[in-house]
């Protein structure tokens, strides 16, 4: 009897040892792990995750497109939720090859990724019924978003890493966000992102500039971002307009991003 009772009494703590340990690699995962209330089984992120404020207290792992298996390991995850930008891809690998079940969440640019990652990480998580609700919710937020275009040219800026400041082409988060609020991206014609450069602002004719908190930072100030070569050349640069987001809730493509997309579009309708 008193053998039992004491298994009766060590269950919940054998459950809770069992349960799986989940390293998150991308801060738009992380935000759904938190949003399928699973945020108890995490034990480690990357460095862009960094919302809701709390997950910053979990081990950093480094960058994600900069990872190390070694950081990744030393937490001794069961699951690994790895986004596609994870970098350099034999990391993957080498987790997988440590008996870590690693499940590569879908990326993609547009607000139908929000839904895939909701379904892939809730499955992942054993979290169905919940992965349902919040998907129900995600996809309310997706139906009020604007179906019309608004003429409104928009450049976007990256500045940080210790890199120069670099504008966003095609197949960035950036483009797909811009295009998500029915805006058009004033860069055309590359992929990726490209250093800044004078000719090429001045041909793009922006209307808005749209930066993260943590690039104007980098750049010492507003001041300075509306000394760039050529911005003073266009809409943008003479109206000095400028929109300063939250990088991850912009281009995470994650629960944020729908209230970020609304923000950009009312900016862009705001303009002159
Ligand atoms: C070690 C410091 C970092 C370095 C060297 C770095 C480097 C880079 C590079 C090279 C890109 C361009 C990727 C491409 O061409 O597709 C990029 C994009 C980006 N990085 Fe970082 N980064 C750093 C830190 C961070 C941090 C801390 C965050 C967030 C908290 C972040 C968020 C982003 C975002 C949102 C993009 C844009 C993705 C897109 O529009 O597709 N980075 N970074």
């Amino acid at each position: 009897m008193k053998k039992l009772l004491i298994l009766l009494v060590a269950l919940p703590l054998m459950a809770s040892a069992a349960a799986e340990k989940v390293v998150a690699l991308g801060g738009d995962i992380t935000e759904i792990v938190y949003g399928l209330g699973a945020q108890a089984q995490l034990v480690g992120r990357d460095t862009t995750s960094n919302w809701p404020p709390e997950a910053s207290k979990l081990p950093d792992v480094g960058y994600v497109r900069q990872l190390n298996a070694e950081g990744i390991l030393s937490l001794r995850p069961n699951i690994v939720l790895a986004s596609e930008q994870v970098q350099p891809s034999t990391v993957l690998q080498n987790v997988a090859g440590n008996n870590v079940n690693v499940i590569p969440v879908p990326g993609g640019y547009t607000p139908a990724a929000i839904d895939n990652k909701v379904a892939v990480i809730a499955a992942a998580l054993g979290k169905t019924a919940e992965g349902e609700q919040l998907r129900q919710k995600v996809a309310a937020q997706i139906a009020v978003l604007p179906k019309t275009a608004l003429h409104k040219r928009v450049l976007f800026l990256l500045s940080h890493g210790g890199m120069g400041t670099m504008v966003a082409g095609q197949e960035t988060a950036a483009d797909g966000a811009i295009r998500a609020a029915g805006l058009q991206n004033a860069m055309q014609g590359f992929a990726h992102y490209r250093g800044l450069s004078q000719e090429g602002v001045i041909a793009s004719q922006p209307d808005l500039i749209v930066i993260s908190a943590d690039g104007v930072k980098s750049m010492g100030g507003e001041e300075n971002l509306w000394t760039l070569p050529g911005l003073a050349q266009t809409p943008a640069g003479r109206h000095k307009q400028l929109l300063i987001v939250d990088d991850m809730a912009l281009l995470g493509f994650s629960l944020r991003t729908p209230q970020a997309l609304l923000d950009l579009r009312k900016k862009a309708q705001q303009l002159p």
